[in-house]
């Protein structure tokens, strides 16, 4: 049974990765930092290597005979490029480096994000550009692919599920330009995208865009409408006042000494207009379709997460 390691493997997407991977008979070995005291995922496929991305000895546990890596982890809360560098760019660094000195070297997998397109807009897009420009100069004869997908959403995901809600509850949300187009993605074909990257032979190097197939992507407006056809109220939030959340939230954060995730750099990235996706080459060289329309990703997390209230009731 081939072994693959997975980094990042406590987070939203990582998790998902594990019970896929799990689930498709697969042995993983997870990434996890040692404070996170509760197991992110149980499996008998799956085993737990304590560590991180600065910890090269961890790096060689979690690597030693696996055929595959895929690398999840990255850090997305932070003000400034330096918040961002030591895990999405010097982590980076260090997994190549384990990688180049194993003897069966494994296949790469790396998540990059959409922002990587547009490196200029935030520290966190300058962030992934940086680690992938790394993978593509240091790789030297590993093989590696570089996923990129726009925004994802799925269970466990805490970022979009709020607005979603909110949606549901007749309350559509619009952030930014009424002009801004955007792609999606159901984490469960996030993984399958992945999965099919690991396992399609003649690719040594690929950079790849991932969505859930639907052309020319969404607007907010189109968005709801999918969640709440009859969605009473709309709300534009103009960008001069996202702009001044962010920059309150990222003097609160100095003041009260966190990380923060909403910041005048998130909203530069929020109120750009494009993030539409290209997946034609993913689909021709890996030969992958999305499954997820957003209609049922979006029942599914609803149910899911109704679910989940009701247990913790
Ligand atoms: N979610 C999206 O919509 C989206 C879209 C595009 C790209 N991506 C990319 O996909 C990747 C995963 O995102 P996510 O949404 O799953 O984020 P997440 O839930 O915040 O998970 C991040 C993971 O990285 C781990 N991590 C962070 N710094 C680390 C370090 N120095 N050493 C080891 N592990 C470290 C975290 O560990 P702890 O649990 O200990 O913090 C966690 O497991 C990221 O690289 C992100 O840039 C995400």
């Amino acid at each position: 049974m081939p072994t693959i390691a997975l980094t990042g493997a406590s987070g939203f997407i990582g998790q998902a990765i594990a019970n896929r991977f799990c689930k498709a008979g697969l042995k993983v070995r997870g990434l996890v930092r040692t404070s996170r005291k509760i197991p992110p995922f149980e499996h008998p496929n799956f085993t737990r290597i304590e560590g991180s991305l600065d910890k090269i000895e961890s790096l060689h546990q979690l690597l030693e005979g696996c055929t595959g890596l895929v690398h999840s982890a990255g850090t997305i809360r932070g003000l400034k490029k330096n918040d961002f560098w030591p895990t999405n760019v010097q982590g980076i660094d260090n997994l190549l480096h384990v990688c180049l000195a194993q003897s069966h070297p494994p296949r790469i997998v790396h998540l990059s994000s959409l922002a990587a397109r547009e490196p200029s807009l935030s520290p966190y897009a300058w962030s992934k550009r940086e680690g992938e420009l790394l993978i593509e100069r240091n790789a030297g004869p590993l093989h590696w692919t570089i996923i990129r997908p726009p925004a994802v959403y799925g269970p466990n995901d805490k970022a979009l599920l709020p607005l979603f809600k909110l949606g549901k509850k007749g309350i559509g949300l619009r952030l930014g330009s009424p002009a801004s187009k955007f792609s999606l993605i159901h984490v469960h074909d996030l993984t399958d995208v992945i999965l099919r990257s690991l396992e399609v032979d003649g690719i040594h190097s690929a950079t790849f865009e991932v969505d859930d197939g639907f052309l020319n992507g969404y607007s907010w407006e189109s968005v709801f409408r999918v969640i709440n056809p009859h969605m009473k109220i709309h709300l534009a939030v103009p960008g001069k006042f996202l702009w001044f959340m962010g920059k309150s939230n990222e003097i609160l954060s100095r003041v009260f000494r966190y990380s923060p995730l909403f910041t005048t750099g998130k909203v530069a990235e929020l109120t750009h207009t494009n993030w539409v996706c290209n997946s034609s080459d993913v689909r021709q060289k890996l030969g992958w379709t999305p499954q997820i329309p957003l209609e049922e990703g979006l029942r599914h997390l609803f149910a899911s997460d109704s679910l989940m209230v009701a247990k913790k009731n």
